[in-house]
């Protein structure tokens, strides 16, 4: 059975970070309280990392359980860990490096390694190994969190790129021609699969293309529509700069 699908809107980005602290913490819970573990995909960009330095403070810090989360990423840039656009050092300067979550908890995308698709095969293996996976079985992440790229994209599922038609790998490399760069990203089926799925979008440059994906009435596709899980649910929380042309 599809699940609930729903927006909400707060009235700026410091109190959308709040809301979807207090969001990830529940989940967290709830997942903890059910199966004593809590799996959650990390996004990168700019947007999560407000999220991010909050849970790594009171009151989320405290109460949640960094000794029971495994965190994964849903992509990663091919740059080394160090690097300034590497969504692994950006989430682990704002949360992971000020919290008690075991090392071995941490599941960054190694995308050091020089042959994108070497990297992207290795984490499709460390996935496969950690919710030990039978062939063609896809793991279910607690949660997926999710950004949105002003061109629609989410994770490093850009338009027209040949990973948003993967529909058996669970994470591949993908050329990202209008960035002149390679990405590692996992796949539609894995983030279809997500028994939570949050997008978190703020600002105003994001108000068209979140009435485009959440009002469109246009021909295109973007991928961000295409994030559907089948049995899981959606979760859309914008701030009101961000969602300032819904409704129009
Ligand atoms: C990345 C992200 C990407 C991001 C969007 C929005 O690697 O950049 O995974 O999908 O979520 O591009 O980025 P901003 O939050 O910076 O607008």
């Amino acid at each position: 059975m599809p699940g609930s699908f729903q927006v909400r809107s707060f009235p700026d980005a410091p109190q959308l970070a709040r809301g979807a602290a207090t969001e990830f913490s529940q989940l967290a819970a709830a997942a903890v309280h059910d199966k004593d573990l809590f799996t959650v995909v990390l996004s990168g960009g700019s947007t999560p990392k407000s999220l991010y330095s909050l849970l790594a403070h009171e009151p989320w810090c405290s109460e949640f359980p960094w000794n029971k989360t495994h965190f994964f990423w849903g992509d990663e840039r091919h740059v080394a860990p160090t690097h300034p656009d590497s969504n692994f050092r950006m989430a682990d300067e704002a949360l992971l490096s000020k919290v008690p979550v075991p090392s071995e908890n941490i599941h960054r995308i190694k995308a050091e390694e020089p042959d994108p698709a070497v990297a992207a095969r290795e984490y499709e293996d460390e996935l496969k190994t950690f919710f030990k996976l039978s062939v063609a079985e896809l793991p279910r992440f607690d949660l997926v969190l999710l950004g949105l790229g002003t061109d629609g994209h989410v994770a490093s599922l850009f338009p027209d790129t040949d990973a948003l038609r993967e529909r058996d790998r669970l994470c591949v490399a993908n050329w990202v021609k209008k960035l002149n760069a390679w990405r590692i990203t996992l796949t539609l089926p894995v983030l279809n699969n997500a028994a939570n799925v949050l997008f978190l979008v703020s600002g105003v440059e994001k108000a068209e293309i979140v009435r485009a994906v959440l009002q469109g009435a246009g021909t295109q596709t973007y991928p961000a529509q295409l994030v559907r899980p089948a049995n899981g649910t959606v979760l859309w929380l914008l701030d009101r700069p961000a969602a300032s042309l819904l409704g129009e």
